[in-house]
Order: structure tokens, then sequence, then C-alpha cells
């Protein structure tokens, strides 16, 4: 689902790119720790400062990144011209564009709660890493999305989301072990969970 006009402009300003580098990442790093190999895709990247942090701190040599919202890949690509080894395209993650067993990484910085077919979603990033491969997540929890002030002013699919016990129990049934989980006022979520080796 696109975001709104309140979102949009959430998501593309210098205080979200602050909250990113400096919270959210170290996280998600602190949690699950650097790559184990070099190639990463990135669901859902928004303007590129995903890509940008997993170049730079996380150790990926190539990311791979789409996005449904044609506007955010062009920022992207705008944004990351200059990088290497970054591929970029309009995308949908319940029907991830690349093989099977393609990544040893993937990461969600909040979109998946965005995906009506979520649990679809999860079954396409599992379909892409390889067997052992990662999932760094990190996630908006039903209790925000339902939340009837926050509905006034964001859009969010609003039947079958997920709060902590429910993303985490949807990635074990996707096949994945779920290594460390965090949660903040049971409204956000930081999950690390690897594929399980074939
Ligand atoms: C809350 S924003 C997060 C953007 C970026 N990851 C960030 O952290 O700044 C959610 C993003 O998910 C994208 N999105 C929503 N549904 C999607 C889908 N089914 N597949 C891929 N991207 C999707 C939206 O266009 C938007 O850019």
């Amino acid at each position: 689902m696109l975001l709104n006009a309140v979102e949009t402009a959430l998501m593309n300003n210098p205080l979200r790119t602050a909250i990113q580098r400096h919270f959210e990442a170290p996280r998600l790093c602190a949690m699950g720790g650097p790559l184990a190999g070099g190639r990463a895709l990135e669901v859902g990247c928004g303007r590129g400062i995903g890509v940008e942090l997993l170049l730079d701190h996380f150790g990926a040599e190539r990311v791979d990144a789409f996005d449904l919202d044609p506007r955010m890949v062009a920022r992207a690509g705008r944004r990351l011209r200059h990088r290497e080894g970054v591929r970029l395209w309009v995308g949908d993650a319940t029907e991830i564009e690349a093989p099977d067993a393609s990544y040893d990484a993937v990461f969600d910085f909040g979109i998946v709660h965005h995906v009506p077919r979520w649990r679809i979603a999860l079954r396409e990033i599992h379909r892409v890493l390889r067997p052992k491969g990662r999932l760094y997540a990190e996630e908006v929890f039903e209790s925000l999305i339902t939340d009837p002030l926050w509905r006034r002013v964001l859009e969010h699919p609003q039947t079958d989301r997920f709060d902590h016990d429910g993303f985490r129990d949807a990635l074990a049934d996707e096949g994945f072990n779920v290594v460390a989980t965090r949660t903040l006022w049971n409204r956000f979520g930081w999950f690390v969970a690897d594929r399980k080796a074939a």
C-alpha cells in the first residue's frame, strides 16, 4: 500500500534519517551483527537511506533494493547515483523479482506492516534468502496502526495486523529461526531471523 501524504512527509525528512541512522540500524546491528556475506536486499527502500546503511555499516558489497512507489525509487536513484554495487527497481514485496536463495541478508525497515498480504511477503523474503541467510526487520505493530488518533493521520491496512508474538510466530511458520527480538512500547519491534539450513 502506498504511503499517504502525511507519512510520505514523515519518511522523507532529516529526522527520519537520523532515527534510522542512529537508532534503528545500530539496534539491528547490535542484535544481528554485520552481514555474513556481501549480497543484501532491502524491501521497501524508500528514498535510499537504508541502502547507504547496508553499504557503510553492515558491510554489504552489493545491495539490491526496491519499492512499490516509483517516486520513492526515483528519489533513491538520485541519492545513490554515485554509489557502486547498487541496483534499484519498482517492485512488490509479495512478488520479489529475484531467484531463490540469491541473498545473504534481507532488510525490512518498516514496510511489511504496509502490505495487506504480509505473510506472503515473509514467504517471499524467505524464498530469496540463501539457507542460513539473515532477515533484519524493524516493524510497527497493530496497537499503533489501529490507534484512533494515528488512523486519522496515517493510512495502513487495518485487518490482520500483527503484534510482537504474531510477527515472531509468522516468521517461524514461514521457516525462519528467530534469533533475537526487541520491542518498544508494544508499538514497535525489531527482529533478526535466519532461514534454516537446507
Ligand atoms: C514507512 S515507509 C519506509 C521507507 C524506508 N524503508 C524507510 O525506512 O525510510 C514504507 C515503504 O514501503 C513501501 N511499500 C509499501 N508496500 C510495499 C510493497 N508491497 N512492496 C514494496 N514496498 C512497499 C512504501 O512505498 C514506502 O516507501
